[in-house]
């Protein structure tokens, strides 16, 4: 617990501000901050280009990054392809497939827009939904009944941004596989919270934020895409560093995974993330996990102890985050409150997830509040305390 008081100065802005939007955005650790900027002083060129020192040296940063993140999922380097944010991650996935007439792909009722948007907006492909039960997991079984010959893929959130529940990947990893059905895995809300296996899950996909439990930059994510996979994948991104050769109208693409990075890459952030990935394993995630598993807890049991609240979320499986609402109350009106009363952050409304806040909340959508290691349990004393001096105003 002492370390985690610690780590709190290596973010500056705690001082200020109690913090509670961490599944939105997490904040940026100083030595994260500095090695970005040491880049920008000291050695600030593409990378995979020029062959003067600096170049080489950015590029032997930017390939450091991918062979750390590579290990942090027990990985391979060439099975990591970088990108601006998990969205963009998903849709190098949704637009690379070819899908025929007459396939199907299978999502939740709980997936943010990221995993449900792009889905959408493919012409002939059937988009089948699997419910959440009580307990805010997918329904294995209808997962199973919604399964037939054309299913291309079932694409799942790993813990989910509104509930915090974590499902169970590794079961429906199984249940993809026994059907010869592709399987793709949203990270968004698990990487830097939780161990990340990639053998354990074995998903064909896996797509992951930089900028959120990793603890890196904004504008930083990744795709983990089985290589076997990758090679036939069709790419839209196309562009400099993404062919060998042009010959008249005909060009040969580069090796996975750089025919998937057209263009120049967020160099400082992709080297800021990869020090990020140090900071995580300097703490180390069990630790992290255990933590913010304990503040969770707390978290949950206060509010909920709050009169006049409703918590949406399974106390035996809730992680980092916890919605609810005030009775009576709108929830962007209570966020605006806690910001200008207390310079408490956290995000109101329907989180980029509307079917999924629609299932406890149609109308206004609900509260969040959601955490990291920085935290802390007074954080959390802070936020019951104003919810319960709000409560009385409904
Ligand atoms: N995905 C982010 C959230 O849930 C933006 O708030």
């Amino acid at each position: 617990m002492k370390e985690f008081e610690k780590i709190r100065e290596d973010f500056p802005l705690l001082k200020e501000f109690t913090y509670l939007d961490s599944a939105s955005t997490s904040l940026t650790p100083i030595p994260v901050i500095e090695e970005m900027n040491d880049y920008y002083y000291n050695y600030n060129s593409n990378t995979g280009r020029g062959n003067y020192k600096i170049a080489i040296k950015s590029s032997n940063k930017l390939e450091d990054g991918r062979k750390k993140i590579a290990k942090f999922i027990d990985g391979n380097p060439d099975e990591i392809i970088f990108t601006k944010n998990t969205t963009e991650a998903i849709n190098i996935v949704v637009n690379g497939l070819n899908f025929k007439k007459g396939d199907n792909v299978i999502i939740s009722n709980i997936e943010h827009h990221s995993n449900l948007v792009p889905w959408l907006n493919l012409n002939n492909v059937e988009l089948r939904i699997a419910n959440i039960n009580n307990d805010y997991l997918v329904n294995l079984e209808d997962i199973n009944d919604l399964i037939d010959r054309n299913t291309r893929l079932i694409a799942i959130t790993h813990i989910s941004n509104v509930f915090g529940s974590k499902q169970d990947v590794e079961e429906i990893s199984r249940i993809s596989k026994e059907n010869n059905i592709l399987f793709l895995v949203d990270a968004a809300q698990s990487v830097g919270y939780t161990q990340i296996d990639i053998n354990k899950i074995k998903p064909d996909f896996m797509a992951f934020p930089g900028h959120k439990g990793l603890l890196g930059p904004v504008g930083t994510g990744f795709l983990y895409l089985k290589k076997e996979i990758a090679e036939n994948l069709m790419i839209k991104n196309l562009g400099g560093g993404t062919v060998r050769n042009i010959e008249g109208n005909n060009f040969t693409l580069e090796n996975v995974p750089y025919r998937f990075e057209g263009g120049t890459q967020n160099i400082s952030g992709i080297i800021g993330l990869s020090k990020a990935i140090d900071y995580i394993n300097n703490v180390k995630i069990e630790n992290i996990e255990n933590y913010c598993n304990d503040l969770t807890k707390d978290l949950y049991e206060k509010i909920n102890s709050i009169k006049n609240i409703e918590v949406y979320g399974n106390p035996d499986n809730i992680h980092h985050t916890v919605s609810f609402n005030l009775k009576g109350l709108n929830p962007y009106d209570i966020s605006k409150i806690l910001d200008e009363t207390s310079n408490i952050c956290l995000r109101s409304g329907f989180h980029c997830s509307m079917p999924s806040v629609r299932t406890v909340s149609p109308e206004n959508g609900v509260i969040r509040a959601s955490i990291h290691c920085y935290n802390n349990f007074e954080d959390i004393e802070k936020l019951c305390n104003e919810l319960k001096l709000i409560s009385q105003l409904s």
